[in-house]
């Protein structure tokens, strides 16, 4: 149901949709459940023999959400550079950056100030700071980061060639975008033309649902069980269906083709023309396994 008035308001209107967005996701910060730091759908490899990233046990529950953003952010090496993630929820994306990809500093941002706070104050990591800003209107100076991180999150936002421009902006020259998000599939050719006339050379291009399917199957149960546990039953059969399990509409969106998950890898380049390539086959960041 909630997913249907999402996507509804996302072919009615970008206002409608910025706004409905934000009122959910600073709804949803407003659970000040501690265990909760992940917003995404997940990533699972599809070959049992990848090899598994290491985490520490407490972090095993969110498994598959950590391996989207290791996917992602781990394209580059990360290590002592100046990292912004835009969209960070509850921060767990950036806190998982900074402790295993170590940048020097690592920025989240998100729209919502209740995500903020509580990320603010659950994730206390040296280097890591969360504020408050809207995607389309980043408040930091030109040429400001190494490399920005985006994870699920633009489907929110009224304008993606703003938040775009802002990217462009912000990012240094060689800098790197990690980018990754799903659309409707009849608005996958519009993303990719959004990020090829964003002026970041694109890298790199994945479709991973296949992994995000993977990931919401592995995740199911988990997700289920906590769902019955924190929301009350009138919201329970809503929330089954927002996080995907499996058999959702947004479990079988995926599977079926009717929603893509991409990835991208994208760079600014270094003299307003051309990519500089140098990292583009750069391997994933010491710290993280190669899923
Ligand atoms: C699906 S959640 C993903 C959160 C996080 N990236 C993760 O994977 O756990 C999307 C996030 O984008 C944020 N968001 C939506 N519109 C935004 C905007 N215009 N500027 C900054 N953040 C925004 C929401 O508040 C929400 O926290």
């Amino acid at each position: 149901m909630l997913d249907k008035i999402f996507m509804t308001a996302t072919e009615i209107s970008p206002k409608l949709k910025r706004w409905l967005w934000r009122r959910w996701y600073q709804y949803l910060a407003g659970y000040r459940a501690e265990f909760w730091l992940f917003m995404n759908y997940g990533y699972a490899p599809l070959d049992d023999s990848s090899p598994m990233l290491e985490l520490a046990e407490e972090e095993e529950q969110d498994r598959f959400c950590i391996q989207l953003y290791n996917h992602v952010a781990g394209r580059v090496d990360l290590k002592d550079v100046k990292v912004l993630e835009v969209g960070s929820g509850r921060g767990g994306g950036s806190s998982f950056i900074k402790r295993y990809l170590a940048p020097k500093t690592m920025t989240g941002v998100d729209f919502s100030s209740k995500a903020v706070d509580f990320s603010n104050r659950i994730h206390d990591v040296e280097g890591l700071t969360f504020q408050q800003g809207d995607a389309e209107k980043l408040q930091f100076d030109d040429n400001s980061f190494d490399a920005i991180v985006n994870v699920e999150s633009s489907h929110c936002y009224g304008s993606v060639p703003r938040f775009l421009a802002q990217v462009q902006r912000i990012l240094r020259p060689g800098g790197h975008f990690l980018f990754a998000d799903f659309r409707p599939s009849e608005q996958i050719d519009e993303l990719t033309s959004q990020l090829q006339e964003s002026g970041l050379s694109i890298l790199e291009e994945e479709n991973i649902s296949p992994n995000v399917v993977r990931a919401l199957e592995l995740d199911s149960e988990r997700k289920r069980e906590l769902v019955k546990l924190n929301f009350g039953r009138v919201l329970s059969k809503s929330m089954q269906q927002c996080v995907g399990v499996k058999g959702s509409t947004i479990h079988q969106n995926f599977d079926t083709g009717v929603f893509i998950y991409k990835r991208f890898l994208l760079q600014k380049p270094t003299d307003g023309t051309e990519s500089d390539d140098t990292q583009s086959e750069s391997q994933p960041a010491s710290g993280a396994a190669n899923n």
